[in-house]
Parts: C-alpha cells; sequence; structure tokens
C-alpha cells in the first residue's frame, strides 16, 4: 500500500473539500491482515456516504476499494455470495437483479459499499440488509487475525449494529455473506408508495427495483449533483405518552409500531417546523425531503451542515420535544 497526500473530495458524498496527509488505497485482500502493522492511528472510509468531515482527518486514511463477487453455495432455491467490502452497493444490487438473485431489490440505489451497508444496517422500503446477511467476515485491526461474525453476533437494529458500538474502530471489515433467493422471490410491497408506482399486479424484482429508483430519484437528491448522505437523521422512538400528547395538537402526524414507543418520521418533524430549504453557509434542508441534509452550494464546510443539523435538532426540540439523533457520523465528534 503506498501512502499519498490526497484530495478526498471525490470520497465523501457531502462532496466537502479535504486535503488528507497521509492517504491509502487498499485493493488486495491480503492488505488487510497487514493494517495493524502500519503502527499509524487509521480512519476507514467506504463509500463515504455516511459520514461529515468538520475538518480534515489527521490520522491515515485507508479507503476500501477491494472488488470480487463469488457464489459459494447453491442450490435451486438460493444462493450464497460472498461480496467484497469494496463493491459499490447499488451496482452489486443490479448484478443480482441481472442474475435473478431476489432479496436487495428494496435496496436499490442506496449510495455506498458493501462493506459498509451492515455497519448502519442500510434499510429501505420495508427491508434491512440484515434481513439478508448470513454473516460478516472483518479483521481485527490489532491482531490482523480474521473473523466471522454470523447474523445474531451482529446485534443488528434500526440504523445499528455491533460495528457502530462495541467494536467501533476495532475492525474492518472484509466481505458479506448474502444469503438470496433463485426462485420464489419473496416480493416486498408493503409500502404504498411501491404499489402506487408498479405498473403490474405480477411484479418481479426488477420492476421492484425499478419503483424504487423512481421514488428515490424523486424524492433523494443525486450525491453526484448535490452532495448529501440521505436521512441525516433517525427517525426517533418516543413514549407512549408523549406521542398522545402529541397526537392530540397533530392529528395528521404520521406514525408506525416500535418496540419501545412510537415512531415518528424526522422528515415530518423538520417539515412541519418549516424548514425545508432553510440555509445556513452553504448548507441546506432539501426541499423534497426535509431529512436529508445538502451542500446546496457545493461550496458548503462540513461546519456549515453540522450547525444546520443543530439548529434542526433545536428547532425540533422546541416545536415537540423530540431529541433528533443523528445518523450520519461526524468526524472528529463521533467518529472514532
Ligand atoms: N415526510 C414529510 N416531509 C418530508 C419528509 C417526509 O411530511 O419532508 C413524511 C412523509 O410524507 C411520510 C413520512 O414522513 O408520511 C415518512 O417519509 P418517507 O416515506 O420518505 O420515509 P422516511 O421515514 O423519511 C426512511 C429512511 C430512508 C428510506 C425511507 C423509505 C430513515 C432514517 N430513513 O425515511 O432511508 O429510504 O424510509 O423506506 O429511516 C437513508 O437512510 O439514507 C434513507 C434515505
Amino acid at each position: 500500500m503506498k501512502i499519498i497526500r490526497k484530495n478526498i473530495k471525490e470520497l465523501n458524498t457531502f462532496g466537502i473539500e479535504l486535503e488528507v496527509n497521509e492517504f491509502a488505497t487498499l485493493k488486495d485482500e491480503s492488505d488487510f491482515s497487514n493494517l495493524s502493522k502500519l503502527n499509524k492511528e487509521l480512519l476507514l472510509l467506504g463509500g463515504g456516504s455516511n459520514i461529515l468531515f468538520t475538518e480534515a482527518p489527521k490520522e491515515c486514511v485507508i479507503h476500501i476499494d477491494t472488488k470480487g463477487k463469488h457464489v459459494i453455495k447453491e442450490d435451486e432455491n438460493n444462493v450464497v455470495l460472498e461480496v467484497a467490502a469494496g463493491e459499490n452497493w447499488h451496482d452489486y444490487v443490479l448484478w443480482c437483479i441481472e442474475h435473478n438473485y431476489g432479496g436487495l431489490e428494496n435496496l436499490s440505489l442506496i449510495p455506498g459499499n458493501v462493506g459498509t451497508a451492515p455497519i448502519q444496517n442500510i434499510g429501505a422500503y420495508g427491508v434491512e440488509v440484515k434481513d439478508r446477511i448470513l454473516s460478516v467476515r472483518l479483521y481485527d485491526l490489532e491482531t490482523g487475525e480474521k473473523i466471522e461474525l454470523n447474523n445474531q453476533s451482529c446485534k443488528f437494529g434500526y440504523r445499528n449494529s455491533i460495528f457502530k458500538n462495541e467494536l467501533k474502530g476495532k475492525v474492518i471489515i472484509s466481505s458479506v455473506i448474502f444469503k438470496l433467493t433463485k426462485r420464489n422471490h419473496q416480493i416486498n410491497t408493503s409500502y404504498g408508495v411501491i404499489k402506487n408506482r408498479l405498473h403490474t399486479d405480477n411484479p418481479n424484482i426488477k420492476d421492484i427495483s425499478n419503483a424504487v429508483i423512481s421514488i428515490r430519484k424523486e424524492k433523494l437528491p443525486d450525491p453526484q449533483v448535490t452532495g448529501n448522505a440521505g436521512s441525516f437523521f433517525k427517525n426517533p422512538v418516543i413514549k407512549e405518552s408523549h406521542y398522545k400528547m402529541l397526537q392530540e395538537l397533530h392529528p395528521e402526524m404520521p406514525s408506525y409500531p416500535a418496540e419501545n414507543g412510537v415512531k415518528v418520521p424526522a422528515g415530518w418533524l423538520i417539515d412541519q417546523s418549516g424548514l425545508k430549504g432553510h440555509d445556513l453557509g452553504g448548507a441546506s434542508v432539501h426541499k423534497k425531503q426535509a431529512l436529508v441534509l445538502i451542500n446546496k452550494t457545493g461550496r458548503a464546510t462540513g461546519k456549515d451542515i453540522l450547525d444546520l443539523a443543530k439548529y434542526v435538532q433545536k428547532t425540533v426540540l422546541r416545536n415537540y420535544q423530540i431529541e433528533l439523533e443523528m445518523e450520519v457520523n461526524i468526524y472528529p465528534q463521533s467518529f472514532l
């Protein structure tokens, strides 16, 4: 691995300009076990789609760019695949659809890489990636030892996993093992928006993927054009009593049942607070989906976006007494 100086604007989907003193691209599986020998503080970067840099990293930035997909085993109903961490998520989903492997179609067009998908347990339109993962292969950053964690050991939750908690900064994911269907696909149209978008009563996985792509394109900005990291906040879960109080005041407030209370869409709370299109420096609240913060001018600093996020949190807290939790990792505060 060659260590160089690099501008990583292209490697974070907010498109924040940053000069990094030490940067290396990890292309070979064999390099994973060598990372521990570098003896440096590391910052691991996959697709750069869930991180906001508020300053240039001082650590040695390792861009994980390993490629490869292979079938571990299959029968007439299912296929088990190992996919390298550096594969682009959406390209992988499209490849699955081409091969008629079902299970990931609802997760079409999510930015990021395969190796980072389990960290925040990406989810959309009724499916979470944890539903399709058998295990995750990783390396211990201290010892260089290779480990495999089965699905249960990953402690997946809503936008959460062991990789965001106990194992944060301690391991590097090298590949993910998926179990997908080859026939009798479990078509999931539980989200009304998908049903409305379909042109057939008997959709296949490609129809679902196309519907998801067209819905996402309408609501979510393309990071290649306008810097963003998808949902900036998690949808909060509030106590039943709190929900009842709010519902009396706002009967039209959408909500979903959750394990420890009621889940309320953060996008709605931000929208109703009148913040759609609200600007701060070069940053803005996206006009079509208030849960997304954007680098509107292309010249926003990480601090502009963080200040806007804090302003959104403060406003929603004042209006609804709900604390919004950021979903995006903030460097340096929450990343290491
Ligand atoms: N809403 C508004 N105004 C807005 C945005 C949303 O009123 O500006 C309302 C909508 O009308 C709807 C509700 O809030 O009643 C929920 O909105 P939506 O269906 O767009 O989904 P979401 O809860 O805002 C979540 C995920 C998305 C995922 C969609 C679809 C989180 C944090 N976000 O958004 O994930 O694509 O559901 O399943 O759970 C991401 O994580 O980057 C992401 C985009």
